[in-house]
C-alpha cells in the first residue's frame, strides 16, 4: 500500500498510468515562487485535433492539481475534460506541494516565503499562470474553474486586476468561497475562536508560517489509520465530515488513503488566518494587519474587494451541505457580482458537501454534466 501511495505522488507517472497525455509545465511570478503547472493537451477518447479550448483547473485550499485526476477517469474532472476535447491545465497556488520553490528563498528556512495569503495567489499566481498558459497556446482566452480557495482568489484578481477579465471567456466556481459570515464547519468555527486581535503572536506561535505539508508520517498514519478494514477508518471519515459537512453518501472511504496522502498539500497559516477574517468581519476584504493596516491601506480596517470590477461571465455552482460555502453567503456573492453573475445553480443532491465537489462518488451525474452543459454556451 505504502508503495502504491508513493507511486502516486508523481502526478505525471498518475496520469500517464491510465494512459493520458501529460505534459509538465513551469513559471515563475514577478515575486520570485516558481509555479508547476500540469496538462493534459487531449483525452483518449478524443482524437480530434480542434480542441473546444482552454480549460484551467484551479485547486482549493491545501490541495493541488493533483486533486483533480486523483479518483481516477470519469470521476477526476482532468480527464473528464480532457475526454470531452478540452486542453486542460491545472495550476498550483504558491506554498503547495507542487509549487514549494522560489527562486531566492528557501521554504524550509524562510518564513518570508510562507508571507502570503491567497490575496498574493491572486494577484501575482493567477495572472502569471493565465498569462503562461495563453503564451504558450497561442490562445487569447480561457475557461477558468476554481474548487473554493481557487474561486476566492479568482474574486481577488478580476477585482484587483480588473484587465485579466478579458482572458476569462466564463468562469465556473464549484463551492464558491468569498463571504464566510454563515459557514458551518465546527471545526473551523472553533479554530476561528483562536484568531484574536493580537494574531501576531498566533502566527509567531505557528513558527515559520507553513501549514500541514503532506509529509511522510501524515502519509504513513492515513495509510494505517484510514484503510479498508481499519477500525479507526470512521475516525477518518468523520474528520472528513467535520471539514466538508456530513454527507455519507458521496464518500468512497477507500480511496480515504489515497485522498489523504495528498490531502492537504500544504501552504501558509496565513491563507487561513485570511479565511478566518472573512469569518469574524462577515464581508470579502484584504488581509487585515492590525495596527499595520494603516501604515499599508491608509484605512484602520482592510479595504473591500470591488466585487463589481469583475466583468467576466460567472456561474456559481454550490450545495446546501456545504460546510464552508454557505447558501445565504453565496446568493450575497452572486449580488455583490452583479449583472456578471449568471447562474446560481445548486446541486440536486442536498447532502453534497465541500470536499464532493472533487471527491463525491456521484459528482459526474449531479457537477460535471451541468459544468459541461454551461461551458458548451462559450464556445
Ligand atoms: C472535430 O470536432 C469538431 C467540433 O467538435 C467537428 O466539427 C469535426 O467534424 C471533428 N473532426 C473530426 C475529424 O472528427
Ligand atoms: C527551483 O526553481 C529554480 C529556479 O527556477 C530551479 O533552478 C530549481 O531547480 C528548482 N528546484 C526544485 C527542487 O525544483
Ligand atoms: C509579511 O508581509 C507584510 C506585508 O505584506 C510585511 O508587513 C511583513 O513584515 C512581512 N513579514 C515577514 C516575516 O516577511
Ligand atoms: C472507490 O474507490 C476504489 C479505489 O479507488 C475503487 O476501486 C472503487 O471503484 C470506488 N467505488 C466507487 C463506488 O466509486
Amino acid at each position: 500500500m505504502l508503495i502504491k501511495l508513493i507511486f502516486y505522488v508523481n502526478k505525471v507517472e498518475i496520469i500517464s498510468k491510465y494512459g493520458y497525455p501529460v505534459e509538465e509545465h513551469f513559471t515563475i511570478t514577478p515575486d520570485g515562487y516558481v509555479l508547476r503547472l500540469h496538462r493534459i493537451p487531449y483525452g483518449i477518447s478524443f482524437e480530434n485535433t480542434t480542441t473546444k479550448g482552454i480549460a484551467f483547473l484551479m485547486h482549493g485550499l491545501l490541495s493541488s492539481s493533483v486533486d483533480w485526476i486523483l479518483t481516477g477517469p470519469n470521476y477526476g474532472l482532468g480527464y473528464v475534460l480532457a475526454d470531452k476535447g478540452y486542453d486542460v491545465w491545472m495550476g498550483n497556488a504558491r506554498g503547495n506541494s507542487q509549487s514549494r520553490n522560489h527562486t531566492t528563498l528557501n521554504p524550509n528556512d524562510n518564513a518570508k516565503f510562507w508571507n502570503f495569503s491567497w490575496h498574493e495567489i491572486g494577484i501575482y499566481d493567477l495572472p502569471t499562470m493565465i498569462e503562461y498558459i495563453l503564451l504558450k497556446t497561442k490562445q487569447k482566452n480561457l475557461i477558468y474553474i476554481g474548487h473554493s480557495q481557487g474561486n476566492t482568489a479568482f474574486y481577488v484578481m478580476a477585482s484587483m486586476r480588473p484587465q485579466y477579465n478579458s482572458k476569462i471567456k466564463v468562469q465556473l466556481s464549484l463551492a464558491p468561497v468569498a463571504y464566510m459570515g454563515h459557514l458551518k464547519s465546527p471545526l473551523i468555527r472553533f479554530f476561528v475562536s483562536l484568531l484574536r486581535t493580537e494574531h501576531k503572536l498566533f502566527l509567531d506561535l505557528f513558527g515559520a508560517y507553513e501549514l500541514l505539508a503532506n509529509s511522510g508520517i501524515f502519509t504513513v498514519l492515513a495509510t494505517i489509520l484510514c484503510r479498508d478494514a481499519s477500525i479507526t477508518q470512521i475516525l477518518c471519515t468523520n474528520i472528513w465530515f467535520l471539514l466538508g459537512g456530513y454527507s455519507p453518501h458521496q464518500i468512497n472511504a477507500t480511496m480515504l488513503p489515497t485522498l489523504l496522502a495528498h490531502t492537504p498539500a500544504g501552504g501558509s497559516i496565513r491563507q487561513i488566518v485570511h479565511f478566518g477574517q472573512l469569518v469574524k468581519s462577515n464581508d470579502f476584504r484584504q488581509y487585515d494587519f492590525d495596527f499595520e493596516n494603516i501604515h499599508k491601506y491608509k484605512s484602520f480596517t482592510p479595504p473591500r474587494y470591488d466585487l463589481q470590477k469583475i466583468t467576466a461571465p460567472v456561474y456559481l455552482i454550490y450545495s446546501l451541505n456545504d460546510a464552508l460555502a454557505a447558501e445565504v453567503d453565496v446568493l450575497r456573492l452572486c449580488k455583490s457580482i452583479g449583472t456578471s453573475c449568471k447562474e446560481k445553480f445548486i446541486i440536486a443532491d442536498h447532502t453534497f458537501n465541500h470536499l464532493d465537489f472533487m471527491y463525491g462518488i456521484r459528482v459526474r451525474e449531479l457537477v460535471y454534466d451541468k459544468l459541461l452543459e454551461f461551458m458548451a454556451l462559450y464556445k
